[in-house]
């Protein structure tokens, strides 16, 4: 609307003679439910709208006076320099606007128009719109967002550890009775014990991984080869992907040094693995790729496991989304995290020949991170 107004404004001076224009912007103000200043070529004001006036102070104290000395707010404003931007309407003619200014307490948008006559500058027009309720409602609605997200991460905290807790419990439970009968063979007593150590383990995984959760936000980089780092991912999951029977190879093809937070790379690479491994079934194959694109260092992950449903395509990066027994369903959703803090991004394929396949971009000069970190959203 404020832009209609500044062309509006731009018409009525061309057309209007001189001593007549400043009555019919002053009416035309009066008529828009916006906030309207109009001042002179010295920046003093000649239309002070009601509007205007109602949010500032009266008509009667503003004319005559210099715009930025009636206005204080955008004389206040911090992300723009208003004195500037009038001192350039002004002798240049450029036009300035300010998508949101904040005024006291309210939020308003603030557009400023050279006014021109037969190509000279005379004045200029400050067209405010408040938008208060607007940004008030989108800062609700992200708090909303926010606390969902906290309320959905407890919950799926509350549910992950109960689980292995009641197991652990019922072990518990059954290795006492065991243990109070002399003739239990040894090998029972022992089972119960492992199925102890494997729900403590469950247990283990999860805080590891709210641990990552925690850490989020801008990496913390240093010189890298993403050859390096996938070399020691697969020589760690070596043994875990024997005991499955899978073969699990890689194939080095980046020479490039990124700056990356090696730690949280590394742990974004070894739940893919892990995640392909775990798919693959018994005697088959895991890959692992690297190349350097023009733009981007890239890590291929293949498996030749069953791939991904296309049901579960659009949900497997959500948190607690899971289809293991045991499983977190944090892995996914922690990798893309720590690979989108590094302003990359992982794409989910299905892999010629059948299996999956997981491709990580990172930028060539490792540098696009996302100012800030990503926002943690539990969707
Ligand atoms: N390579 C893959 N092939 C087929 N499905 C996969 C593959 N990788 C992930 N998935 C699917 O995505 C789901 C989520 O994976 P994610 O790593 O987030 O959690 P998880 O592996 O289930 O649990 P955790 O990582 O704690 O062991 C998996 O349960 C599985 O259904
Ligand atoms: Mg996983």
């Amino acid at each position: 609307m404020g832009r209609w107004f500044s062309l509006y404004t731009e018409v009525l001076v061309r057309l209007l003679p001189e001593g007549d224009y400043a009555l019919a912007l002053e009416q035309l103000a009066e008529a828009l439910p916006l906030e309207v200043a109009v001042v002179d070529r010295a920046g003093h004001v000649i239309v002070w709208n009601r509007a205007l006036a109602r949010a500032t102070v009266p008509r009667e104290q503003a004319l005559g006076r210099p715009i930025l000395e009636v206005f204080p707010g955008l004389a206040a404003d911090r992300n723009h320099d208003w004195a500037a931007s009038l001192d350039r309407a002004l002798r240049d003619g450029r036009p300035d606007e300010s998508p949101q200014v904040p005024l006291g307490d309210r939020v308003v948008r603030a557009v400023l128009t050279p006014l021109r006559r037969d190509e000279r500058v005379i004045g200029a027009a400050f067209v405010v719109d408040d938008i208060t309720d607007r940004v008030r409602t989108e800062e609700r609605r992200l708090l909303r967002v926010r606390s969902e997200a906290v309320e959905a991460l407890g919950a799926g905290i509350a549910h992950e550890i109960r689980n292995p807790l009641n197991a652990l419990s019922l072990n518990l439970q059954l290795l006492c009775e065991r243990l109070a009968d002399p003739t239990t063979p040894r090998a029972d007593l022992v089972g119960k014990a492992d199925a102890m150590l494997a729900e403590m383990r469950r247990v283990d995984d999860l805080v590891t991984h709210l641990l990552e959760v925690s850490r989020g936000g801008p990496p913390t980089r240093e010189p890298v080869r993403i050859d390096d780092v996938a070399g020691r991912v697969v020589d760690r999951l070596r043994a875990t992907a024997e005991r499955a029977g899978v073969a699990l190879g890689l194939a080095r093809g980046s020479v490039r040094t990124l700056a990356l937070d090696p730690v949280r790379i590394d742990r974004a690479l070894h739940n893919l693995v892990r995640n392909a491994i775990e798919a693959a079934p018994r005697g088959g194959h895991v890959w692992v790729a690297t190349r350097d694109d023009p733009h981007s260092t890239v890590v291929v992950v293949d498996d030749d496991g069953p791939g991904i449903p296309p049901a579960d395509r659009g949900r497997m990066f959500e948190l607690f989304f899971t289809r293991k027994r045991g499983g977190t369903g944090l892995g996914l959703p922690l990798a893309r995290r720590a690979v989108q803090d590094h302003g990359g991004e992982i794409e989910v394929l299905e892999r010629p020949g059948g299996g999956a396949r997981f491709v990580v971009h990172l930028p060539a000069d490792g540098a696009g991170a996302a100012a800030g970190g990503t926002t943690w959203r539990a969707s």
